[in-house]
């Protein structure tokens, strides 16, 4: 207990103390030296190839007609319907595009405000470079904030986040659960456009651990280019009707009793042809609030069955007896639900080379 306080309380610091770096970084370099400023934008035209949010701003009107069936609606349902045929937004933050010879992407669902998680995940399960002599890219999928938060200040420390690490893509919508199928589908484009080379593309969310030593086991004897969707898949789930849950659909918005397969968002795999695929599925596909569902939807068109796989655990584990036991996480792919806290812990008992565990993944 007093050990968790410890570094829970360590761990507070350092983010204030990274927080607080940034803002006086910040302010330095820009007093100090114009020219120096100037010169590092240059150089880091050099690694983006966006342009930015252009002067031709695209402007697209809600759709009143959707008001008649949707007068009985939760708020949040009437926005959806109102804005679902807006499906273009431009890119605000570009990454640089994957090398060629990337085996995994990466790319993890997260909000501007959760910087505490990215740091996180750049330092345990998403600093691996390469493992097993396969390339492996991070990449951070953004939508903008919501504006209650002071989103100014947010933006100048993603904008050096971006700077520093060059993992993060981010959009031009708000960034909030219904939204999440427009970043699968934005996602799916920039997939196309920057890293069509990718063999495998990991999807999560940004409080996942993912236990990348096993993923890229486990890819090796696949081939990219057949069909691969694999996560924790849910099949027969029933609509909820309930006005109340998060996740409501009324009827007018989904009439069949039940989703098709789909896979849980918190983590799921899929390689190279699948994602080509997806993407032009999507394209052909109207927007559902709920984005895993999305996926399924799209896959049952394509005729492509997702997989169980029992080393997905996107609905978090059971409390286990021992949380320090490594053979907890040997045969886990994809965890759910973790604080930073518990993604450091997990981290170390993965990759710590002298701690065995005689389970084998085949027992799972
Ligand atoms: C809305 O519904 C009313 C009747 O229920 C109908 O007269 C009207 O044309 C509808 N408006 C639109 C835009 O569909
Ligand atoms: C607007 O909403 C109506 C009713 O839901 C729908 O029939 C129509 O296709 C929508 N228009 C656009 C541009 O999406
Ligand atoms: C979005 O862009 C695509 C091409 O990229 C275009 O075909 C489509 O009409 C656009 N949709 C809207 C609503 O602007
Ligand atoms: C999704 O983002 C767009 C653009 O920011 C916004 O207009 C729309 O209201 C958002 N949708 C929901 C359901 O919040
Ligand atoms: C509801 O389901 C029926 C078939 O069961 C279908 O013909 C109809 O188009 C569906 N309506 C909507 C709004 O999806």
């Amino acid at each position: 207990m007093v050990l968790r306080l410890r570094g829970f309380v360590l761990y507070t610091l350092f983010l204030s103390v990274f927080g607080l770096f940034i803002y006086f970084y910040k302010d330095t370099k820009i007093e100090a030296d114009p020219v120096v400023r100037r010169k590092t934008e240059t150089q880091k035209q050099e690694f983006t190839f966006w342009a930015p949010p252009s002067k031709r701003v695209v402007q697209c009107y809600p759709n009143a007609s959707t008001l008649n069936v949707s007068s009985f609606f939760p708020e949040l349902h009437r926005l959806f319907l109102m804005y679902r045929h807006c499906r273009n937004f431009t890119t605000l933050i570009v990454p640089k595009k994957c090398e060629k010879d990337t085996f995994l992407l990466l790319a993890i669902k997260s909000l501007p405000i959760n910087i505490d998680r990215r740091i996180a995940i750049r330092n345990t399960w998403g600093k691996g470079q390469e493992i097993q002599g396969k390339k492996i890219k991070l990449l951070f999928l953004l939508g903008k904030t919501e504006a209650s938060v002071p989103a100014q200040s947010l933006d100048q420390l993603l904008s050096y986040e971006h700077k520093e690490f060059n993992d993060i893509i981010q959009w031009n919508f708000i960034d909030n659960f219904f939204n999440l199928t427009l970043k699968e589908l934005h996602f799916l484009r920039w997939f196309a456009e920057g890293c069509s080379h990718t063999s495998f593309v990991l999807k999560g969310d940004d409080d996942v651990f993912i236990n990348t030593f096993n993923i890229v086991e486990f890819l090796q004897e696949m081939d990219p280019e057949y069909d691969l969707f694999v996560g924790d898949v849910i099949s027969r789930a029933i609509p909820i009707r309930n006005t109340k849950v998060k996740y409501f659909i009324p009827h007018e918005m989904y009439n069949e009793s039940h989703y098709p397969l789909y896979a849980g968002g918190g983590g799921y795999l899929m390689s190279r042809r699948t994602t080509q695929r997806l993407l032009s599925t999507a394209e052909a596909t109207e927007l559902f609030p709920i984005d895993d569902v999305f996926v399924g939807m799209c896959l049952e068109k394509m005729n492509v069955t997702p997989q169980f796989h029992a080393g997905f655990k996107t609905f978090g584990i059971r409390k286990p007896v021992n949380p320090f036991d490594p053979c907890l996480y040997k045969g886990l792919m994809v965890v759910h639900k973790l604080n930073p806290t518990e993604m450091w812990i997990m981290w170390t008992l993965v990759s710590d080379e002298g701690m065995h565990c005689a389970q084998s993944k085949k027992s799972l």
